[in-house]
């Protein structure tokens, strides 16, 4: 296979994307931080091996029908033997920093209690492979494998009870790997599991709390479990190290400018990210709309747990894969293509969620579909975006956040599965012009003075996409799933997103 030219077309006529001239006027400051990140649960695979104990997740893909595939994460990537492989493959693109979970059941297989030698010295070997190839390793606490005897127990992040579990859990990572790992995230995506709640009855056992209240009494013990775990990360790792959550959702941008769309635009801040974010930089508790809606069924957090909610985040980390239109029902817009109301808010029901035919909603570009009126590319959305967070969060908030980063986009290039030619699964055109127009964006938001201090492409490698199963790749490497070696191939997209660092950072 030649070496792949820059760009790939995305239309079939072969025609290739015009190379956008290098801005002299953009580069990523010194201190800029970058790499790519990966989750326990979609690549380790091994999950029965060296006293891993079952998550959630290892529940969920028994659920008939749950996973589009029907497919488990028992195996995925095998990145449990064979990360070394995955690290040296990095470090040979200049990767700088690697992102990754720990997997709490491995760690500690019965959520609590006694810990998991084996499972110290194969993330203590990992760190130190990743430090010995040059590679920062950076860790994930939570991202989403609940350990499955916590949910049987008292299900799981329903109840606070899982509050000092979690931070215990923290604790004993943050001893463990702490001397070498300087940037932790407590959890990944709240918005995304809290609204797993409820999970299938058919298999879980079932608590008393109403469906509808499920994902907010999840999302009250995630602030205290994240809180507590940053201060006590805090008082192990010192200053010198970097705490935080990562939030996620797509920047959201009113279909028309009547004020019926602006308030739906507003209450869909308030419910997704200001769910979060407004607790831990604003104020300690909740947007008032998601108050209101909240008064009836969860306690109200007491003085000392806002204090301690408040200002728990180092910097502003958001996966920020998208954009989507927002309306309000009633604005009448024929052509909208598939709408769809939120289940899970009642309150919101004024809100209505437009989605573009293509790529499951997403406004990116320039994708598949150059004539949709939906598309954009990511240099249209991406800078107004960040500069939302940064004045939205950032800097109002009184606590000590430093700017914002991206801590996953990637794109799951559309019709990729059904490719069977091993040239034409590399030569991920769409990809790669996503993540083309994604940094432009990130570089354009830093000359307009946005403090952008990092990012991090999702995914390294092709993996187990949740309930999509191996169906949905996100990676920017291939794997050939059918083959037992499970061999990876770096696909055309990661040469581009490092290309942009070579350009415009201080690789020069
Ligand atoms: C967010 C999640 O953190 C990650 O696990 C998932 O694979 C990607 N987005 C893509 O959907």
């Amino acid at each position: 296979i030649p070496p792949p030219p820059l760009y790939y077309s995305p239309f079939p006529t072969g025609q290739q994307v015009p190379l956008t001239p290098k801005n002299e006027s953009w580069s990523f400051p010194s201190d800029f931080w970058w790499g790519v990140a990966g989750a326990a649960f979609q690549i380790e695979g091994a999950a029965k091996d060296e006293g891993r104990g079952p998550s959630v997740w290892d529940a969920l893909t028994r659920v008939t029908n749950h996973i589009v595939d029907n497919s488990t994460a028992d195996v995925a990537d095998n990145n449990y033997y064979m990360y070394k492989e995955d690290i040296s493959r990095l470090a040979a693109q200049g990767v700088k920093i690697y992102s990754f979970s720990l997997s709490w059941s491995r760690i500690l297989p019965f959520g609590r209690g006694p810990v998991n030698q084996q499972a110290i010295d194969h993330y203590n070997d990992l760190i130190n492979t990743c430090i010995e190839y040059g590679v920062e390793p950076s860790v994930t606490l939570y991202h989403w494998d609940t350990p499955l005897v916590l949910q049987d127990t008292y299900g799981g992040w329903l109840s606070e009870d899982i509050v000092p579990d979690f931070v215990e859990y923290a604790r004993i990572a943050f001893e463990a790997f702490g001397d070498r790992v300087s940037k932790w995230y407590t959890v990944n995506e709240p918005i995304v599991f809290c609204n797993q709640y409820p999970l299938p009855a058919q298999y879980f056992k079932n608590f008393t709390i109403p469906n509808k209240q499920q994902p907010f009494h999840c999302g009250q013990s995630v602030l205290l479990a994240h809180s507590q775990a940053y201060h006590v990360g805090k008082s192990i790792l010192g200053d010198h190290s970097s705490i935080t959550y990562k939030n996620n959702g797509g920047y959201k941008i009113p279909l028309t400018n009547s004020s019926a769309d602006a308030q739906a635009v507003q209450r869909a801040w308030d419910f997704n990210e200001g769910w979060f974010s407004d607790p831990v930089y604003l104020t300690g508790d909740y947007p008032e709309s998601v108050k209101e809606y909240v008064s009836g069924f969860l306690r109200d957090f007491t003085d000392e747990e806002k204090q301690q909610i408040l200002g728990s985040s180092d910097f502003y980390a958001h996966d920020a894969y998208t954009a989507q239109f927002y309306m309000a029902p009633d604005s009448g817009l024929d052509s909208c293509i598939g709408n769809v109301t939120h289940p899970l808010y009642p309150s919101c029901a004024n809100t209505t969620y437009t989605y573009s035919a293509e790529d499951g909603g997403w406004v990116i570009g320039p994708a598949a579909d150059p004539g949709s009126p939906w598309l954009h590319k990511a240099t249209d959305w991406v800078p107004a975006f960040l500069k939302y967070m940064q004045d939205t969060w950032v800097t109002p908030s009184p606590g000590p956040v430093k700017g914002v980063a991206v801590t996953e986009f990637g794109f799951a290039e559309p019709f990729e599965g059904s490719k069977t030619l091993l040239q034409d699964i590399l030569y991920d055109a769409v990809r790669t012009s996503y993540y083309h127009d994604y940094m432009e964006a990130i570089l354009m938001a830093i000359a307009e003075g946005t403090d952008v201090v990092g990012c991090l492409a999702w995914s390294f490698v092709d993996n187990f996409e949740w309930q999509q199963g191996y169906a949905s790749r996100f990676g920017m490497q291939y794997v050939n799933f059918s083959d037992p070696a499970l061999p990876r191939y770096y696909k055309a997209s990661f040469f581009e997103y490092i290309n942009a660092f070579k350009i415009y950072g201080s690789e020069g």
